[in-house]
């Protein structure tokens, strides 16, 4: 694309903006603005002006397997889920395409060191819990891990640093998901250096059809691959391939199952599992009436009660069915680093939009989902602030509580 055709183009978008510093850049600087801007995917502009929340359908709280009915068929369910894990039908996809923004750190979410005495990165502690899994399988399952363009290289490079953590780098899988342009409040694309386009993950939403884009649908099929189990970089206590979970799945003959957490208040920041016109789909936090969070049962347990933990598991068949169908996007409020008057300014409030699909969505499109309850202080520390609620200091705290010597 040369600089009459970027012209055109972004005319059309009322994007010109973008060019303004053209004309101070050395010439691989404008070639490198011609290429972002020849890839850029207007589309995601069209949610602008979206940012209400959506209409809600008719809702009835999800029913789910309890902690205690779990216990009662525990072994059974185990059982089945290590004979799938050990004929190589289940795998794992980890999410860290994000950008953690609210952590504060430019390095990938998993790069964190949660330790204190000692080193201990969030990869490290989620591969010690999947190292729990595969010595009890006798066997080690597929595990992909989705990553951007951002985060890509350093993952790579980090995980071959440690040896893949002892785990057999034949079974692990890079792919990268996409990037969408990020923009202020009025809907202008941002620059993130006079020559360079800001551009943001476009969220987990894309995690199958990126897989696919990768070419592994074809290893899945080779190796009969037939659930997946993706989960949140930013869970330390994560149980990957939780083999109770999936013999519980499989027995349920759902199509996909999420593990849910019994909600601490009404308030808490948390998707919930429920039923919207009889199918199941996750209402997020921001989007739930007061009135129904804070509804109660005669027992005084909250009505709508199971909140999701992004560690679920899919029918590979029948996401095969769904998985090009248009998810809804989501616009995130964020703090964008930008070049503003010529200056590259990094705000610390909220200042634009990123554009994201949200994996959640697609457990709507799979019709049916086993909500499975596992216990908050065991399987819940999430890592997403500095400080405060689900923080480093907080999910320090679970980990002691579980053993695990920082
Ligand atoms: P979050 O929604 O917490 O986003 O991700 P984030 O980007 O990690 O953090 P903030 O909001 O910028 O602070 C939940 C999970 O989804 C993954 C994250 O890596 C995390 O495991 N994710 C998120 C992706 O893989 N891709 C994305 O585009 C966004």
């Amino acid at each position: 694309m040369n600089y009459a055709q970027a012209k055109e183009l972004l005319t059309k978008y009322g994007q010109l903006q973008l060019l303004d510093y053209y004309d101070e850049l050395t010439s691989d600087q404008q070639q490198k603005l011609l290429s972002d801007i020849q890839k850029l995917d207007f589309s995601v502009l069209e949610n602008l002006g979206a940012t209400h929340s959506k209409e809600l359908g008719n809702l009835s709280p999800a029913d789910a397997l309890s902690v205690e009915e779990i216990e009662c068929s525990k072994q059974q369910y185990e059982e089945a889920g290590l004979s799938a894990l050990r004929s190589g039908k289940v795998a794992a996809v980890l999410l860290a395409g994000g950008q953690g923004t609210r952590l504060g750190s430019s390095l990938p979410k998993g790069m964190f060191n949660i330790g204190v005495t000692r080193k201990l990165t969030i990869f490290e502690q989620q591969m010690n819990n999947i190292k729990e899994v595969t010595d009890r399988a006798g066997c080690m399952f597929h595990i992909f891990i989705m990553t951007s363009d951002l985060n890509d290289a350093q993952t790579r490079a980090y995980f071959e640093e440690c040896n893949y953590f002892g785990y057999d780098p034949q079974k692990i899988h890079f792919y990268e998901q996409k990037l969408a342009p990020t923009c202020s409040k009025d809907g202008k694309i941002y620059l993130d250096e006079k020559y360079k386009v800001s551009l943001s993950p476009n969220g987990n939403g894309g995690w199958y059809s990126s897989l696919v884009d990768a070419g592994y649908a074809q290893l899945l099929k080779e190796e009969g691959i037939e659930w997946l189990n993706i989960y949140a970089v930013d869970n330390v206590l994560q149980r990957i391939c939780d083999p109770v979970f999936i013999g519980a799945t499989l027995q349920s003959g759902c199509a996909c199952s999420g593990k849910v957490v019994k909600k601490a208040a009404p308030e808490e920041r948390v998707g919930v599992l429920c039923k919207e016109d009889g199918l199941p789909t996750i209402v997020e936090y921001y989007e739930m009436p007061p009135e129904l969070a804070s509804l109660r049962d005669a027992d005084g347990q909250l009505t709508y009660r199971y909140g999701v933990i992004l560690n679920y598991l899919f029918s590979v068949e029948v996401l095969n069915k769904i998985y090009r169908d248009k998810l809804p996007c989501h616009l995130a409020f964020k703090a964008i680093p930008h070049i503003e008057n010529g200056v590259r300014v990094t705000p610390s409030e909220p200042c634009g939009y990123k554009f994201e699909t949200l994996a959640v969505d697609i457990v709507r499109l799979m019709g049916s989902c086993l909500a499975f309850e596992v216990v908050r202080e065991r399987e819940f520390a999430p890592v997403k602030n500095k400080t405060g609620v689900d923080s480093v200091e907080s999910a320090r705290q679970l980990l002691k509580l579980n053993g695990v010597k920082l």
